[in-house]
């Protein structure tokens, strides 16, 4: 089992989310999350005005997948996520030991 966190911008989080859903994804946690990435400390135009870059909301998507639905959900994630700008995000996949349901007691992939 795998574990895939990506870190996407919030103004894709709604059409990633829908992908994933399409593609037959049943779960995933979301979180806010504010971070940086190489452009830190660098100033941006945007509009005419120069801003600072320092932390920027983003979307953390965390989800446990078997490892036949990795490929799936990385590129539907990739597909979807992507400006081809900078700052379009991160995705980051670990290796999943176990996975335990509360209620059954069941492990591994059956608790998925
Ligand atoms: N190595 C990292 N570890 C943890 N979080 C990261 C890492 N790299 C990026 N992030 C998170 O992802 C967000 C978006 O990063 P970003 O896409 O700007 O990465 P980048 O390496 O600067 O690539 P790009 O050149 O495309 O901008 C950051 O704001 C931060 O929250
Ligand atoms: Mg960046």
């Amino acid at each position: 089992m795998k574990k895939i966190e990506a870190i996407i911008r919030t103004s894709k989080f709604e059409e990633v989310y829908e992908a994933l859903t399409e593609i037959g994804v049943p779960f995933m946690s979301t979180y806010d999350v504010k971070g940086f990435g190489l452009e830190h400390g660098t100033s941006q135009v945007y509009r005419g005005a120069t801003y600072n870059v320092g932390f920027i909301p983003r979307t953390k998507i965390e989800l446990v997948v078997t490892e036949g639905h990795m490929d799936d959900v990385v590129s539907t994630i990739l597909k979807v996520a992507s400006t081809g700008k900078v700052g379009d995000g991160k995705i980051f996949i670990m290796d999943v030991q176990e996975v335990i349901r509360i209620r059954t007691g069941e492990i591994g992939e059956l608790a998925l």
